[in-house]
């Protein structure tokens, strides 16, 4: 394809800059809270990122419901945020809002298991074949503990990662390549160590590099997603999850995969659609139905490995889990969501209007001749400005654009449209439309026209 259309720079800042304006007139609530909160909470947002909200100061949420949600100025969302997957379900979904009111009251936290526990294991083991799990409050505490549960089977002291990649805030992942060295990622605040120390790191979709960091004999676990989703949906080439099981099977390295994303691709995410065969997988987020849960699965062999190498008086200072993990609210909420959600009805539903999107950003950039492209994986879609989809981390992060990200994703919530802050990330959720699609191409068409020149 030729590409006609360029993005006028010039003309980007003035675009935005309306925009913010724009924003900052619909929200007088929104701002008056966040100008309270830089009273009492860290540049007025109750954690780091929130900062980045494009628009100067976030929207205060009043209430969501499925797809949408509503501002505290009273203007309603179509929301394919969805808490960065947290939410994927969709907001207060009936059966989770009503399991966890219910537990609540019954008890919340007990540190003895419920019932639940055991359901929602069965289920876990059902879905995706490995047999035996444990649960946490976060992904990033499953992906915690299982590098730390990898590291003592194996005795070895290193994990791999792929470039660019994100499995939450674990300090081991924080590495990315820079001039074929490992580098701590940019904004990585306050390291314990050189990530260089505890991580190697190759591209994705690179066999050659990967059977050369494993070969040093010295990785416990690669820590993977089945397809990258955190820096742009980067699908594995043809053959690569079957030499990347080999190649980690044969030189003794456990293979960690994180279905914390890639849950958008179906009931047992990639793992069951693709038929992987992980010795652990983690699955954070959606699992709870958006109340804080995570789980991590192993195989017999790793099971058996780790309960030859722990002792009964120190089994509670292993450095894994935390008083409220596995607690009984979470678990009512995980057994509710695995029973009436991230179904296969749900994704029956959800992955033919996340088609929508794509094809409607895709019409888009086609009609203009943009030279951008846009994936979908499962029930997710997102796109990217550059002409071929990227193969690996290191090809996505060099087309990230952060003015322009900004402006589309100010430009589509002042129409109406939350879009996750980090990329060009869309998540549909059950009972949203392909007229919710429509309504985002023509966002999506009316702000990008206005940057061409
Ligand atoms: C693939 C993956 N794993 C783990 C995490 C960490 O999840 P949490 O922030 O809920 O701990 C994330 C968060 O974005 C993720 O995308």
């Amino acid at each position: 394809m030729t590409y006609v259309a360029t993005i006028d720079r010039a003309r980007l800042p003035e675009l935005l800059s309306a925009e913010e304006q724009r924003f900052r007139e619909a929200h007088p609530k929104s701002r008056a809270l966040f100008e309270r909160g830089r009273k009492v909470l860290l540049a007025g947002v109750p954690m780091p990122w929130m900062v980045k909200w494009a628009g100067g100061f976030p929207l205060f949420v009043e209430s969501g419901q499925g797809g949408h949600f509503t501002d505290v100025d009273g203007h309603r969302y179509l929301d394919l945020c969805l808490g960065d997957t947290g939410a994927m379900s969709g907001h207060a979904p009936a059966a989770t809002a009503d399991a966890v009111r219910r537990q609540a009251d019954r008890g919340f936290t007990f540190m003895l298991p419920t019932e639940d526990a055991v359901w929602v294991g069965e289920e876990l083991q059902r879905r995706f074949g490995l047999p035996y799990w444990q649960f946490t409050l976060t992904a990033t505490d499953a992906n915690r503990a299982v590098i730390r549960l990898a590291r003592l089977v194996t005795g070895r002291p290193k994990i791999l990662v792929f470039n660019w990649c994100y499995h939450g805030t674990v300090d081991e992942t924080f590495a990315v390549l820079r001039d074929g060295a490992v580098r701590p990622r940019p904004g990585n605040l306050g390291p314990p160590v050189d990530p260089a120390a505890t991580t190697r790191v190759v591209e994705f979709n690179d066999i050659a590099g990967l059977e050369a960091e494993l070969a040093h004999g010295d990785v416990a676990c690669v820590l993977a997603e089945p397809a990258m989703t955190n820096i742009g949906i980067i699908p594995p080439a043809p053959g690569f999850h079957a030499a990347l099981r080999d190649l980690t099977r044969r030189s003794g390295t456990l293979l960690v995969l994180d279905e914390t994303h890639t849950i958008c691709a179906g009931p047992g995410g990639c793992t069951r659609a693709d038929r992987l065969e992980p010795d652990i997988l983690t699955f954070g987020k959606a699992i709870g139905g958006g109340i804080p849960a995570a789980a991590y699965g192993c195989s017999a062999e790793v099971a058996e490995r780790i309960a030859t190498r722990m002792t009964l008086p120190e089994a509670d200072t292993g450095g894994i889990g935390g008083t409220l993990a596995a607690n009984a609210f979470s678990l009512a909420a995980m057994r509710a969501t695995l029973s009436h959600q991230l179904s296969d009805a749900s994704f029956a539903e959800t992955i033919p209007v996340a088609a929508g999107f794509a094809s409607g950003v895709a019409g888009v950039i086609r009609e203009f001749g943009l030279p951008w492209t846009v994936q979908q994986l499962g029930c997710r879609a997102e796109y990217w400005f550059r002409p071929q989809p990227p193969r690996n981390g290191g090809e996505a992060a060099a087309a990230g654009d952060f003015d322009l990200e900004r402006y589309l994703h100010l430009a589509a919530l002042n129409r109406g449209i939350l879009l996750t802050p980090f990329h060009n990330m869309a998540l549909v959720a059950p009972g949203v439309t392909a007229g919710d699609m429509d309504r985002h191409t023509a966002a999506f068409r009316e702000s990008v026209g206005a940057l061409l020149s």
